[in-house]
């Protein structure tokens, strides 16, 4: 599904470059449920962005299902975004003075979806995030942190995306509403096979997904199964 070859990203200011990624490759299968992991600069929310189709690389390839993304104009990187990538960000993003159920419901009135299948879709996509019914109608200033993220999540989900991107997306919450937003993310994964890329520099987050791609000054230090320590701690010691 994702094939990442070769990603190098610059920023320039003035005089003064900041190689953000140096490099970076990697690809990934439907289904996955993969965490980037790494400490604070190490590039993280520079590859979330070129996954994600906010921006592009300085150098190398991005192919997203059959399209080179890299090559992307604004408006099909846009089209893109809007078709088959879910967003959950750390900091929720959500209408404080809409309802749940009108949060979930705005992704599809900007892609003109009729109203009563816009209904259809965000209750469906609230119930896959575990959100409860009676909640459906609350104002998003009215619910709990772990709530909000669900319905950030539905949100996400609501596009019937190909690929989930979560950015920190327990940031936020305190540890045990974060188990059940990361829960919640499993389920998806395996009963709903959704493909999950799950941004985190904590690596008791990056556990809850099946792969870890550890990455430090922007380049890939270690990729492999989140089950096996051996991988992790290795990573830790070149820390
Ligand atoms: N827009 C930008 N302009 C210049 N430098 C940037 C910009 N965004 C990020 N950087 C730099 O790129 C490096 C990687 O940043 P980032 O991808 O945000 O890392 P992370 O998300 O892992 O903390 C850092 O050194 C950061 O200061
Ligand atoms: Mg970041």
């Amino acid at each position: 599904m994702i094939e990442v070859k070769n990603i190098t990203k610059t920023y320039v200011n003035g005089d003064n470059e900041t190689h953000a990624l140096r490099g970076v490759s990697f690809t990934i299968d439907d289904g996955e449920f993969v965490a980037i992991m790494g400490p604070s600069g190490s590039g993280k929310s520079t590859l979330m962005h070129i996954l994600g189709a906010l921006d592009t690389p300085t150098s190398g390839t991005y192919h997203l299902d059959k399209h080179d993304v890299s090559t992307l104009s604004d408006d099909e990187l846009a089209d893109i975004r809007r078709n088959r990538i879910g967003f959950v960000f750390q900091s929720f993003n959500l209408l404080p003075r809409a309802t749940a159920l009108r949060n979930v419901m705005l992704p599809l009135i900007y892609a003109e979806v009729p109203e009563k299948e816009r209904i259809k879709h965000a209750k469906a996509a609230l119930a896959n995030a575990g959100l409860d019914e009676d909640r459906y109608n609350h104002m998003s200033n009215q619910l709990s942190g772990g709530q909000i993220q669900r319905v950030a999540i539905a949100r996400a989900l609501v596009n019937n995306p190909a690929l989930i991107l979560a950015d920190e997306p327990t940031g936020n919450l305190d540890s045990h509403t974060g188990d059940i937003v990361l829960g919640t993310f499993q389920r998806l994964n395996k009963e709903y096979k959704r493909t999950i890329i799950l941004i985190t520099h904590e690596r008791e987050v990056a556990e809850h997904a099946d792969r870890i791609i550890y990455i430090k000054d922007g380049v890939i230090v270690e990729d492999g199964n989140s089950h096996d320590k051996r991988i992790i701690s290795h990573a830790k010691r070149k820390e």
